[in-house]
């Protein structure tokens, strides 16, 4: 069945083709043609100390705005994660800035956080019907000087804390000019200890913790992974979610679009975003839990992805290839 509406998608540029998807998965659970079940599918598992109804999630950037909230159960997704939200509503580059490679079962995406703001997102988290946890992922505007980014993911912290299950720090998207130098030891150490403070405050505010996670970039050496895990280790952080997309083409020389500029992902990121996992694992505490995502596109993917080291896995562009018959697999895992 995906396979028919997948031939008709792919028909469409594919900027066109998401806002259709999302309108479609929008428009089938306000009619209630689909809806969550009494219960998600799967086994639920605790991690940073939430249960989860099963590890499975959707990764960021496919509803950055919480659109389809009501739609991603009725999907067996036991965990959402939307954003990436921005304190200032922004568009994004300029288009095209989407591309298919399908034959490496690949996307590029030069996005650049296009996004509603933050405010938009709360209003939409504040009423909703899906029955799994939400995560929300916060970045800094594009305009914002590199030196003020921590103001800009505390006003996102502040906007969402009562509403998000936990909330993942983005400094690794390569479309927003500089943000992936925040993950260097320099800036990296310093911003950490002023998220822990800031959600310290929440804490005592709202009188309820919220994990905080981090989103780490597949490109960093191995000794670069090492310096995040040392200044992560240093402070209260949650969660390592790993990883975003990759600037490497190795994978995908010579195919049609492999030299647009932006993130590669997909299943060209697995075998990275795996070994990525597994030397983070190796390296943090065990209170420090793993989010899995790059490049899983079957049951096998997250098995492996599961025993390298990630506590739950997501998915973004393995759903756009296989289709919502990807979810079941890979909650059956
Ligand atoms: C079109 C597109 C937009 C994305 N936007 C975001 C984003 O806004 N924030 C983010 O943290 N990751 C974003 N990502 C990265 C995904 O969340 C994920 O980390 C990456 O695509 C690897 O997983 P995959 O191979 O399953 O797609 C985006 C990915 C794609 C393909």
């Amino acid at each position: 069945m995906y396979a028919a509406a997948r031939a008709l998608l792919f028909a469409l540029p594919p900027e066109t083709a998401h806002n259709v998807t999302l309108a479609g998965l929008r428009v089938a659970s306000q009619l209630r043609l689909l809806r969550a079940p009494a219960e998600l599918p799967g086994t639920p598992v605790q991690v940073m100390g939430l249960t989860f109804p099963n590890r499975v999630g959707l990764a960021a950037g496919l509803d950055k705005d919480g659109i389809c909230l009501n739609a991603w159960g009725g999907l067996g997704f036991g965990f959402v994660e939307v954003g990436t939200v921005t304190p200032r509503p922004q568009p994004g580059n300029p288009k095209p800035r989407l591309f298919r490679l399908p034959q490496a079962q690949a996307i590029i995406n030069r996005m650049g956080f296009n996004n509603a703001g933050v405010d938009a997102l709360a209003e939409r988290l504040g009423h909703h019907r899906f029955p799994g946890r939400i995560g929300v992922n916060i970045g800094k505007n594009a305009d914002t000087p590199l030196e003020q980014a921590l103001s800009d993911y505390q006003t996102g912290m502040r906007a969402v804390y009562a509403l998000a299950d936990y909330i993942a720090v983005n400094i690794s998207s390569p479309n927003t000019p500089g943000l992936r130098t925040l993950q260097g030891a320099d800036h990296l150490s310093p911003l950490l200890a002023g998220l822990c403070a800031e959600r310290q405050a929440l804490q005592e505010q709202h009188g309820r913790y919220v994990p905080l996670a981090v989103k780490l970039a597949p490109d960093l050496s191995e000794a670069e992974i090492e310096a995040c895990a040392k200044a992560i280790t240093a402070t209260d952080l949650d969660a390592v979610i790993a990883t975003n997309t990759t600037l490497d083409r190795t994978a995908v020389i010579g195919l049609r679009y492999a030299e647009e500029a932006g993130g590669l992902s997909g299943a060209p990121l697995r075998e990275k975003s795996t070994e990525f996992i597994r030397h983070l694992r190796s390296a943090l505490p065990d209170r420090v839990s793993l989010i899995g995502v790059g490049g899983i596109s079957s049951a096998e993917d997250a098995k492996e992805r599961i025993e390298a080291g990630a506590d739950l896995v997501q998915v973004y562009t393995g759903l756009v290839y296989r289709g919502p018959g990807l979810i079941r697999d890979l909650v059956g895992v």
